[in-house]
């Protein structure tokens, strides 16, 4: 395993982590878990990632029941959880004082640890003063219950104006983001962030490394049964892959296969190697619904040295969307 700074803090999070939305709960029980987080954890990985929203609450109750009968020391992992979706009610939701305090100490209990490593805010709340957000955070670092906070989806605007509210404030500045980065969507990564890196020294964990599994090249041949894409709460995530943008990304994958082909690896070793070769990205969370997935997807780290420029650049010919003006690293 390779693990790198999150960001200019002082944490070394391990650059492949496990995440457990979709998983925990409708594909995975706590024993089938807990196989997961044991082999993740054997293979060097120190973070997982969760969320108040994830199967409602169960994915935390589950992770926190697996790592209890993992017995591994706290000292070992970090964990996170994330604040926004907690519930239909309006105190239930979004980041005003009251729910990030309640959602914190709710994921404490589900997750059962004394602290969250990382939380983060799910999603911008437009409606409710950034001072109260910041001030809220700021306060759960003060008491303990949370080390590192940060955000996800947020726009650079969004995070710049809540490091400088926190600066005024004198409470700690979000540390990192949660943003999407794989080979369809790139832009906040490689471009909108990139004066954040620097000013703010904001670390990144990003999600869906396979695009949901289409990066592995298995919907080249239809859904295939028992996929996510099969789950009843999933639907829209079918919806998407049977759009004209899910169908032009399922051709792009088969070239993608091929490339990787040739190049003697996985389509997966390929996608989640690409994503890690980005110096900006100090975890890439994995998601697998089964321990082979996760075997095949910790070994990215190996395809990592064969992206070479001809590679990089026959990869930017099939996806063809490198963002304006990017950072060249
Ligand atoms: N902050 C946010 O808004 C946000 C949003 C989404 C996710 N996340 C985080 O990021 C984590 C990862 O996201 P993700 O689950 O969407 O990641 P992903 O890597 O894009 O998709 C993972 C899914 O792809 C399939 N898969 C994985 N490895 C495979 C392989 N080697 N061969 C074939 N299929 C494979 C599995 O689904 P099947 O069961 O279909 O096989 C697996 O659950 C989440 O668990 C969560 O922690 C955060």
């Amino acid at each position: 395993m390779q693990y790198r700074r999150l960001g200019r803090s002082g944490l070394q999070v391990s650059a492949l982590s496990l995440g457990s939305w979709v998983t925990f709960k409708n594909q995975l029980d706590v024993r089938a878990a807990g196989e997961l987080l044991r082999q993740a954890f054997d293979a060097g990985v120190n973070f997982f990632d969760n969320a108040e929203q994830y199967a409602g609450g169960e994915s935390e109750r589950i992770m926190g029941e697996a790592l209890a009968q993992l017995g591994l020391s706290r000292d070992s992992y970090t964990v996170s959880s994330k604040v926004f979706w907690g519930g239909k009610l309006p105190t239930q939701r979004g980041l005003s004082r009251k729910h990030i305090r309640d959602a914190a100490d709710a994921a404490l209990r589900r997750l059962r640890v004394d602290y969250l490593d990382l939380f983060f805010c799910h999603r911008p709340d437009l409606d409710t003063p950034i001072e109260e957000t910041v001030r809220a955070m700021g306060d759960l670092v003060r008491q303990g219950k949370v080390l590192y906070w940060g955000t996800s989806e947020w726009d650079a605007d969004q995070i710049a104006e809540a490091a400088g509210v926190a600066r005024a404030l004198g409470v700690d500045p979000p540390t990192m983001e949660q943003p999407q980065y794989n080979l369809f969507v790139r832009h906040k990564v490689e471009r909108e962030y990139l004066r954040l890196y620097d000013s703010l020294g904001l670390g990144t964990t990003v999600w869906s490394p396979l695009a949901s599994g289409i990066l592995s090249g298995k919907y080249a041949g239809g859904i295939p049964a028992g996929s996510r894409m099969t789950l009843p709460d999933f639907q829209w995530l079918r919806e998407r892959l049977e759009s004209a943008e899910g169908r032009d990304r399922v051709q792009k994958s088969e070239q993608i296969a091929a490339l990787a082909r040739d190049m003697g690896v996985s389509a997966s070793h390929l996608a989640i190697a690409w994503c890690l070769r980005n110096p900006h990205v100090s975890t890439v969370i994995l998601g697998a619904s089964s321990p082979s997935q996760l075997t095949e997807n910790l070994a990215a780290l190996d395809a990592l040295p064969k992206l070479t420029p001809e590679v990089l650049s026959a990869i930017e010919a099939v996806v063809a969307n490198r963002p304006p003006d990017p950072e060249r690293f």
